[in-house]
């Protein structure tokens, strides 16, 4: 008899599906949101609006599969830890899309914004170190709303920043962290978002 599988995660053989954080859904949608209005102020069209925007509510969902208790560390990680951290970019291109070897081959919107939202604009960023351009422009808008709602929310490790301190940090990377043309989308909108995210959403406890 050939034994059927529920494919539980309990079975012998089978890989374990953590849990699913409902924090991290909530960045997800938070970010995009902030990124569906970035899009229009850009001038991007009503499609693919809609395809970056739900690409960014997954942009994290590699985090799922580095440990808890380094996401929630209130300290400064060690390098080893960081990197585990970073590989959250990997994991998510992955299993949204078996991450290719060359960003630039993928059609898939999930998977390279998961791959490429730590990217920087000055190419310090993280997985390849990409500069300017050579960023899709989907991962650049994405990392944008994604440091504005790290920085307004209450993290384990920082509390959450004003809404007008964090504009004046969004505005010091522009052409550093962050593609200019976006940052001056975000200027034009600020005042619209300033009141999205409540108390509650400052308080909540997120994740690297
Ligand atoms: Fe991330």
């Amino acid at each position: 008899m050939v034994p059927i599988s529920s494919g539980w995660a309990d079975e012998p053989g089978a890989v374990a599906w953590p849990r699913l954080d409902p924090e991290l859904i909530s960045h997800g949608r938070r970010v995009a949101v902030l990124v569906s209005q970035l899009c229009v102020e850009l001038g991007v069209g009503m499609a693919s609006t809609r395809a970056i925007a739900e690409a960014a509510a997954t942009h994290d969902v590699g985090k799922h599969f580095v440990p808890r208790d380094i996401l929630d560390s209130p300290r400064s990680l060690t390098p080893m830890e960081m990197a585990c951290v970073q590989q959250h970019t990997r994991y998510g291109a992955v299993l949204l899309d078996n991450a290719p070897a060359n960003p630039a081959d993928s059609s898939n919107l999930a998977s390279i914004v998961a791959l490429l939202h730590h990217e920087r604009w000055d190419g310090s960023g993280y997985p390849y170190g990409l500069l300017g351009k050579e960023i899709p422009v989907c991962a650049r808008i994405v990392a944008l709303a994604d440091v504005f709602d790290a920085l307004r929310t209450r993290r384990p490790y920082k509390p959450a920043w004003s809404h007008d301190v964090t504009l004046t940090y969004i505005l010091d990377q522009r052409g550093r962290h962050f593609d200019p043309g976006c940052v001056d989308a975000f200027l034009a909108i600020e005042s619209n978002v300033a009141g999205c995210w409540t108390p509650a959403d400052e308080a909540f406890a997120d994740t690297r």
